[in-house]
């Protein structure tokens, strides 16, 4: 928003602030994660960028494009810039979609390294038994491998609310086969720190730079400080 020298004098005067607190000549921020003001009024991240947050309606694809010609989520949203899921949800999944041409975060969102957790509400065949729950929650064994601990709750007979930091494919429709418990309809409530909130299937907003913030310090785990040390040390 200023040449460097226009923002040094900026600084100089006492208008940025940094997190709420006045901003100092040579201090290091990181302006994704760091809340950056100038007389009160915040400072963009990369305008260039674009981050929405779609709750996908079911029958909608995930993809790009789809050979059987179904609708996709990028449909849904503005075609410019062009942007992309973050992950995937099946076909026949509701809920909560980032989509966004930072390809940065979209990596760090999927890593599973970083955990960042996805909750979902599963309506499934049957009543889960409390022993059944206890299975999910401790981890199921898949054809892939045996699944992290999940944490689950009974919100109703055959409904659960299953929170999980992996990203397997059709993991939660797994699960809970594997407890004998299909499931009937799915839909994810959370991303992360993002809710659902007033967003009906097929709308999308933009996401807020607090939010983006948000996300960015949701993927900023061990691993991401363990890539700048690597970084660090081959400068
Ligand atoms: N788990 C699934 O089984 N399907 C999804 O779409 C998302 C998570």
């Amino acid at each position: 928003m200023a040449s460097r020298r226009a923002a040094e004098d900026l600084i100089a005067e006492g208008r940025v602030q940094v997190n709420g607190e006045v901003a100092v000549l040579g201090r290091r921020v990181d302006a994704r994660r760091d809340r950056i003001t100038v007389d009160g009024t915040p400072v963009g991240t990369d305008p260039d960028l674009v981050y929405y947050l779609l709750n996908k309606p079911a029958g909608v694809v995930s993809t790009a494009s789809d050979p059987q010609g179904r609708p996709t989520v990028v449909d849904l949203v503005p075609s410019t810039p062009r942007v992309f899921p973050v992950g995937r949800l099946d076909a026949s999944t509701e809920g909560l979609l980032l989509l966004t041409n930072d390809g940065e975060l979209a990596h760090r969102m999927t890593h599973p390294s970083f955990g960042v957790e996805k909750e979902y509400l599963a309506h499934v065949e049957g009543s889960p038994s409390p022993g059944a729950l206890r299975r999910l929650r401790q981890g199921v064994d898949l054809d892939d491998g045996p699944t992290a601990p999940a944490r689950v709750s009974q919100v109703a007979p055959d409904a659960l609310r299953i929170t999980i930091h992996e990203g397997r494919n059709r993991q939660v429709r797994r699960m809970t086969e594997a407890i004998g418990h299909p499931v009937r309809r799915l839909v994810r409530t959370r991303i992360g720190p993002l809710r659902t909130g007033g967003l009906r299937p097929g709308e999308w907003r933009p996401l807020d730079q607090e939010e983006v913030r948000e996300l960015e310090r949701a993927t900023t785990g061990p691993s991401r400080r363990l890539a700048r040390r690597a970084l660090k040390r081959s400068d």
